[in-house]
């Protein structure tokens, strides 16, 4: 049997998160290349996207390249860059077909010119799409992103176009890059580092944190399915007592 079977559909997270750590180590293991790992990450992408989309998830953001990554060495940034964007390139018209929309988040603006043309390309082909929102974070860092908000509600400040007495949380999630996006419920880190590493630290604030020792390459769907199994066996308080969450059921 399936570990699907047991997923409660009206209890699903709206939004997952996911670090997808471990592709270096586990081609390390086999004595191959890291590249060779980065390769196979990819088809765990295309396995956990289609799953996701199958259950109907309605965000899944992937963090696939964090703006610390740009200091590995170059021959790597340099093969991470061209499969991204070759990955992204052809996977279009599997996400056209799946009815799943791209988006992108992260400091673009570093990525190679051909690369960021690329993506704008695959973001307008599946913008009409309503099924599975893919979010990909690429060259993102939490805290990047946090200073640009406050770069820019400062400078809307100066402007007038906000008053100060206006800044509260809900404003100030507006000027991150998800702001489209609701907070994640689910963040799921693989290859066994509990570790954040600057990712979405504002919006998981309350995010449930799954972490497995299953480096990314060998991350499928069964390992998606135990996730949101462990999810729904936990009780969210938000700060509230065990028994006021029990009473309001
Ligand atoms: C995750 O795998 C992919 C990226 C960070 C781009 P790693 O490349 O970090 O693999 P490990 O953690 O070194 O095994
Ligand atoms: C986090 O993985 C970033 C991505 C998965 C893209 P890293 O491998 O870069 O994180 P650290 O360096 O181990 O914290
Ligand atoms: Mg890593």
């Amino acid at each position: 049997m399936s570990k699907k079977d047991a997923i409660i559909i009206s209890k699903l997270p709206e939004h997952i998160a996911i670090i997808m750590d471990g592709n270096g180590r586990w081609a390390q293991e086999q004595g191959q290349d890291r590249l060779f790992g980065h390769l196979h990450g990819v088809e765990s992408v295309r396995n956990i996207v289609e799953g996701a989309a199958e259950l109907g998830i309605h965000y899944l953001t992937l963090y696939a390249f964090s703006t610390e990554n740009w200091d590995r060495p170059q021959y790597e940034v340099i093969g991470l860059m061209e499969l991204l964007v070759d990955t992204i390139k052809k996977e279009v018209p599997s996400l056209n077909k799946n009815n799943i929309r791209l988006h992108v988040i992260g400091a673009t603006d570093m990525m190679p010119a051909h690369a960021q043309s690329e993506l704008q390309i695959a973001i307008a082909d599946t913008a009409q799409n309503t099924g599975l929102n893919l979010i990909m974070a690429l060259s993102y860092s939490s805290r990047w992103e946090i200073v640009e908000a406050a770069k820019k509600i400062a400078a809307d400040t100066l402007s007038g176009n906000i008053q100060l007495d206006q800044i509260n949380q809900d404003l100030f999630s507006q000027y991150l890059s998800t702001a489209k996006f609701p907070d994640p419920e689910l963040m799921i880190r693989t290859s066994g580092e509990h570790r954040i590493s600057n990712f979405l630290l504002y919006q998981s604030a309350y995010t449930e944190l799954y972490f497995t020792s299953t480096r990314w390459p060998d991350f499928r769907k069964e390992n998606l399915y135990e996730a949101i199994l462990d999810f729904q066996s936990r009780e969210r308080r938000f700060g509230k007592t065990g028994a006021q969450i029990q009473e309001n059921k």
